[in-house]
């Protein structure tokens, strides 16, 4: 692991409604981590077609995300921003580690089983294989650490189990090649602060997703300051007024899910927010949330909106940053041809 220089990489898909979730489970760790690693962030439009998707409507998300990145304060100058369909070493490696991930490590798999629903049988190959393709976008730049969402690290556990396998099963192809002890590092998943898991507004039982019927459900990152502040008034909370520590949000759902959302917004704790707020009622509370998220959330979303009335800019941006990501996976795609033995030009 420390043989390997530190690299970030993380992905969204383009597939409509950025939401709260995204932005504070994912997003906003993007952003504080550019200071400290070198960050390869994708739009991961392979991933969106596991299930249909109207591709003019798959087009505009891709810019869309794209723009959350940059109106979030992601530096696409410094870092490498791009859409995962320009780099083609990711569908490469991906089938490579087809070849080694195992049938019942993918029946493990919690989000196909949610995803597919109950008629499995009609679900695509892709959407099945997804987590495969998670693997390759992270092991094709070797990077070290991968902030996510709560929901995906399962992804992550088996992406650590699919590098680990190939550097075993390969293990003396790597050392005759001299590509170093292990070839691929075990990608350490980053998942932390209060909002690891943002609930929907209606239900504090479900995960806030994109994909949830109820737009009250969630916030969405085009959602004007009106919008937010009637989604937040309407979220459904219990009679009881705040506690004043975190101990006392054990059983209370919706409170716990609204103060991990102002601690994220806020960048304090939720033991933080309690200090302030315990024994407050809903209203008071709410009303607070309503101006923190607002204030918060305005410059993304008008920054947003800036950018994606120039399509040309977010395409340049992405053509740009495709090139950079490019020579690094196309390096380690040429390693893996010789690891496995494939003939290939020396100049490819
Ligand atoms: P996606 O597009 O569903 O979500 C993007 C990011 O947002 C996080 N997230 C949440 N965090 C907190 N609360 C929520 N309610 C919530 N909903 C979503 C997700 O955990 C994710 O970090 N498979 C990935 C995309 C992907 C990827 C990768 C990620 C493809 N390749 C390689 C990391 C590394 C996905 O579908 O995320």
């Amino acid at each position: 692991m420390s043989n390997f220089p530190q690299r970030v990489f993380s992905g969204v898909q383009p597939t409509g409604n950025l939401h709260l979730g995204n932005y504070l489970g994912a997003i906003t760790k993007f952003v504080d981590l550019q200071q400290t690693h070198d960050c390869v962030f994708c739009v991961v439009d392979l991933h969106a077609i596991t299930v249909p998707q109207d591709p003019k409507a798959l087009k505009s998300s891709i810019r869309e995300v794209t723009a959350a990145f940059i109106a979030a304060g992601i530096d696409p100058v410094k870092h490498i921003v791009f859409n995962q369909s320009q780099v083609s070493a990711h569908a490469e490696l991906a089938w490579v580690l087809n070849c080694v991930a195992r049938i019942g490590w993918m029946n493990r798999m919690t989000q196909f089983k949610e995803k597919a629903g109950k008629d499995r049988e009609a679900a695509s190959v892709g959407l099945y294989a997804y987590p495969v393709l998670m693997a390759a976008d992270i092991l094709v730049y070797k990077a070290t650490h991968v902030p996510v969402g709560e929901d995906q690290k399962q992804h992550l556990e088996l992406a650590r189990d699919v590098a680990q396998k190939f550097n075993l099963d390969y293990s003396e192809s790597i050392a005759a090649l001299g590509l170093g002890e292990t070839f691929f590092p075990q990608p350490e998943p980053l998942i932390q602060g209060p909002a690891t898991r943002v609930m929907s507004l209606r239900d504090g039982a479900k995960k806030m997703s994109k994909s949830d019927p109820s737009d009250n459900s969630r916030i969405n990152l085009s959602d004007d300051a009106d919008t937010i502040a009637s989604k937040i008034r309407k979220a459904k909370t219990d009679p009881e007024p705040l506690p004043s520590e975190t101990a006392g949000l054990a059983g209370r759902p919706e409170a716990d899910n609204l103060v991990g959302i102002f601690a994220a917004l806020q960048g304090s704790t939720k033991a933080g927010v309690l200090a302030d707020f315990g024994n407050a009622n809903f209203s008071t509370f709410k009303t607070a949330l309503v101006d923190l998220a607002v204030a918060s959330l305005g410059p993304v979303t008008a920054g947003m909106k800036r950018l994606v009335a120039d399509p040309a800019h977010i395409d340049a941006i992405l053509c740009d940053g495709a090139e950079r990501a490019d020579a690094i996976a196309r390096k380690t795609m040429n390693e893996v041809k010789d690891i496995l033995g494939f003939v290939r030009a020396k100049s490819a």
